[in-house]
């Protein structure tokens, strides 16, 4: 399917590695210009250059700045002023003893993962709104529809992500913006894939990633983790005018996990 993203700038927070990366690739696959974000500029300046020597000269672009911080936007914007595509997927996960939790912990979540998303789109859907024309995807996760006691915050996080898409879509009316959410389930991210290894130092990774689906995540339909390419097709799609009907819907591309029929 040709998602004729050619002449979009798409802005993918936290994509030098994980899922961020891969929805880069596949935005860049699909003809949009990237800008590539993380927090160092060496990290960044490496990921680009082999986007670039990848997709040709000038197609992926620098964008060194911390998002998880007032500040981050401002960086983004001093410098890309426009975007067509905004992608909010920076984002952090973490186990945590409700009860030992300290607000600091619950705060960082929040800054990490609803406030770096806030400011970006404060900062280019007005700009989508004026030009009549733009998408916003925030990467939320099934745990939003499936809360956790281990993770309370990272679970309240997410489920606030849902609810920001939707009242930033009611702004859209009209317009050819719109604004929907990604839920992902467990993706194989490098990090996601060292946290399986590191509890299950005996086992293989293939049956450590069996153990850790089988042990945490037995509803899911595809008894796997998600691949980050599978996770960017849908946001892919979702940036592209095939979706335009598609707004203020939370997408899930979670396996099947949350047992429900909507
Ligand atoms: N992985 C999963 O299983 C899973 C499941 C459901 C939902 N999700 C959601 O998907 C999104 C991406 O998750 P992920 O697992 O791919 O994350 P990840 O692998 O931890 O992300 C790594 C990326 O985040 C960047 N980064 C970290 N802190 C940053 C900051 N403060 N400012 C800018 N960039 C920053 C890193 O760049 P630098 O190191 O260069 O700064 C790197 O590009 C998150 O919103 C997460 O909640 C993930």
């Amino acid at each position: 399917m040709d998602l004729n993203l050619q002449g979009k700038t798409a802005l993918v927070s936290a994509s030098t590695a994980g899922i961020g990366h891969a929805i880069a690739v596949q935005l860049l696959e699909d003809g949009a210009n990237v800008i590539i974000n993380g927090r160092g500029e060496a990290g960044v300046a490496q990921a680009v250059a082999a986007l670039n020597q990848r997709f040709g000269a000038g197609r992926a672009l620098p964008l060194a700045a911390d998002m998880s911080v007032a500040g981050g936007e401002r960086s983004a914007a001093a410098r890309y002023p426009e975007v067509d595509i905004l992608v909010n997927n920076m984002g952090t996960y973490a186990l945590s003893d409700f009860f030992a939790t300290p607000d600091e912990e619950w705060r960082r979540m929040f800054e990490v993962n609803v406030w770096s998303g806030v400011r970006l789109a404060r900062t280019y859907m007005k700009g989508m709104l004026e030009r009549g024309h733009g998408r916003v995807i925030f990467i939320s996760s099934e745990v939003a529809l499936t809360p956790m006691a281990a993770m309370a915050h990272y679970s309240a996080s997410k489920a606030t992500q849902l609810s920001i898409a939707r009242s930033l879509a009611e702004l859209t009316r009209g317009s050819r913006v719109t604004v929907n959410s990604v839920l992902p389930g467990p993706t194989e991210t490098e990090s996601l894939q060292g946290f399986i290894a590191s509890v299950n130092p005996d086992l293989s990774y293939a049956e450590a990633e069996r153990k850790f689906m089988a042990e945490n995540r037995p509803s899911s339909l595809i008894h796997r983790l998600a691949k980050p390419h599978e996770v960017a097709n849908v946001v892919a799609f979702l940036a592209s005018e095939r979706a335009a009907v598609i707004n203020g819907a939370a997408i899930r591309a979670e396996g099947g996990t949350v047992p429900t029929m909507a």
